[in-house]
Parts: structure tokens; sequence; C-alpha cells
């Protein structure tokens, strides 16, 4: 069981998401292979967001947000997931959005900024503002610049991080941790995809002292998000009082599987979407689990991880459908 704690939440998802084995998979790697089926948490088609969404939520509408601004890659699940939320709770959202942005240099290729998610934002009525290709760092810049163009017309803006990357954001990832626990502790490992870091910080939380490491498999190439994560963990301190100070060096962060950049599908992520889906009958996505199950398969088959392995399935599924 996660610590109580006193933070505003709505109720969003469905939980506990379903726990179970994958036995065409776990023949074929060799090791026994389960999966944690966050991709079914239910809301605007599921996926790891919605349970950071129902704290973010909370907050949003305990401060009397009448205005949401977020920001993301234009296929972003968080997005999606959180425009329908505020068509629930009837809150404007506005989301700005670049098709492939990137830390240092451009990359070629990757999804559209059509169809997949896109789609799903306009059905859901977003306010989806597309910018060119550019840093992530001009990125978040241009999306305080309209949270601030907002309060100045007089709104009550919530600005929300990317990817729900926040301390509750975080917490609501130490609860779905602990959500795990209770329906089966004998794990060898948990591993699963990781970019922004609540996810990965949230898990690695809930495991600590267990005995069982969460591996993040990196979507994003960026060596230095074991910084945040430790920031995030901090924050999770903070919320729960546990102070387990957790340092960068807690989080593995594994970076050999991002292919040739953020947003962009590789090899062995396309082959690895494949596989599960003509082994087991369930999709991964194009940008994050795909990559992580490729590390996965990869790691199994190499003897790097053997046992009672978890994967934990973030979902994504709609940006399948914007694949170029
Ligand atoms: C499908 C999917 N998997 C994994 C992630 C990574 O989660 P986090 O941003 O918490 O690291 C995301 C979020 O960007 C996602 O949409």
């Amino acid at each position: 069981m996660a610590v109580p704690i006193d933070l505003p939440k709505v109720s969003l998802i469905l939980a506990p998401t379903p726990l179970h084995r994958l036995d065409r998979m776990s023949d074929r790697l060799g090791i026994d292979l389960w999966i944690k089926r966050d991709d079914l948490t239910g809301f605007a088609m599921g996926g790891n967001k919605g349970r950071k969404l129902e704290y973010l939520m909370g907050e949003a509408l305990a401060q009397g947000a009448n205005t949401i601004v977020t920001c993301g890659g234009a296929q972003s699940n968080f997005v999606r997931q959180l425009a329908a939320a505020c068509s629930r709770f009837g809150i404007r959202f506005i989301a700005v959005v670049m098709p492939l942005p990137y830390e240092f240099e451009p990359v070629e290729g990757g999804l559209k900024a059509s169809g997949g998610n896109i789609l799903l934002d306009e059905i859901l009525g977003a306010d989806i503002r597309i910018l060119p290709n550019g840093t992530w760092d001009h990125l978040f810049a241009e999306t305080s610049k309209v949270a601030e163009e907002c309060r100045s017309a007089g709104a009550n803006v919530y600005e929300i991080p990317i990817g729900g990357s926040s301390p509750q954001g975080a917490y609501a990832f130490y609860e779905a941790g602990k959500e795990l626990l209770d329906q089966d502790s004998r794990f060898d490992l948990v591993i699963g995809a990781s970019s922004s870091g609540s996810t990965q910080t949230g898990l690695t939380y809930a495991l600590h002292g267990t005995g069982i490491p969460f591996h993040g498999i990196a979507c994003d190439p960026e060596p230095e998000m074991v910084l945040e994560f430790a920031t995030l963990a901090a924050g999770v301190d903070e919320i729960t009082g546990m102070n387990l100070n957790l340092k960068p060096e807690a989080f593995t962060f594994d970076l050999r599987f991002v292919g040739p950049g953020y947003g962009v599908p590789s090899e062995g992520c396309m082959d690895a979407i494949r596989l599960l889906a003509q082994k087991e009958g369930i999709f991964l996505d194009p940008v994050y689990s795909g990559k992580a199950f490729h590390g996965l398969i990869e790691m199994a088959q190499a003897g790097e991880i053997k046992g009672r392995v978890c994967f934990w399935h973030t979902g994504g599924s709609p940006a399948l459908f914007a694949m170029s």
C-alpha cells in the first residue's frame, strides 16, 4: 500500500490495471515474462498519463483554473489524455507542440504531425499550436509565453510540465508501483519506457528497498535526465514525508535503445512492436513502449536479464496511426 497523502485528486482511470503472464514471449525469450497493462487505464484510450492526470487535474480544479497549458511532441500521448481530461471538466486547453523537438541537433524522420494523437486532439476540441521543429528549451519558452498571454488576458492558468512530470505525477507512479507489489511482489526486475521521468521516478521510489530494480529504457538521448529524476524524487519525499533521498545514481536510465532520436522509431523498435503483436496480440507504440520492449528483447537475448521480469506497458498505441 502507498503511504496515504492529502492531495486533491479526481477519478479518471480504471485501476488496478491487469497484470498477466506473456506465455509465448516467455518461451521465445527464455525468461518468465509478465506485463503490467497500463495501456489499459481506460480513460481516453489509456496509457501511463491517466494516473498522473488524476492528481494534476485535482490540483488544477482546487486552484480554480479555467485554462490549462502544456507542451510536448506533436504526437504526445500526454496531450491527448490531458485534452480529454479538460473536456471532462470543462477547462480550456492549449498545447504548444513541435513535430520533433530535439536537445541539440534536429533529427530526420519520425511520426507525422497529423493523424494519430493529433486527430484525437482535434476531435477533443483541443487548441493545438504546432511550432516548427526546434530545441526542447525553445518549446518550453514558447509554452511559458502562451501561458503568460492567457494570464494577461485574465485567465486563471494552470501550467503543466511536459509529460505531467511534476512531483504529483511521480507520486501517482509511486502509487502505481505499490499497486504492482500488492498484485505480485516476486519479480526480479521491472522494466519500461522512460522519458520525462515521473513514471520511472515513481516506480523506482515504490520499489526502493524491495530488492526489485526498475530498469528505465530511455526514449530521449539525454543522460542528464537522471538529475531531473532525483529532483522529482525529492518532490515525492516532500509529499510522502518518507525522505528516501534518492540520488541520480538510484535511476537506471538505459540509453542504448533510443535509436535515431526522440520520436523517431528505430528498426529494432518496429521489430519489437511486430513481435509482441504477433506473439501476444498486444500493441505497443513507436515512440516509447516499442523502444522499451526492444531493449527488453535484446537484454534477454544477451543474458543481461533473467528470471521473473515485469514489462510495464505505458500505452501510446494511437501514435501507430501517425507512422509515415
Ligand atoms: C506511451 C508512453 N510511454 C512512456 C512515456 C514516458 O513516461 P514519462 O514521461 O513519465 O517518462 C510516455 C510519456 O511521454 C508515453 O506517452
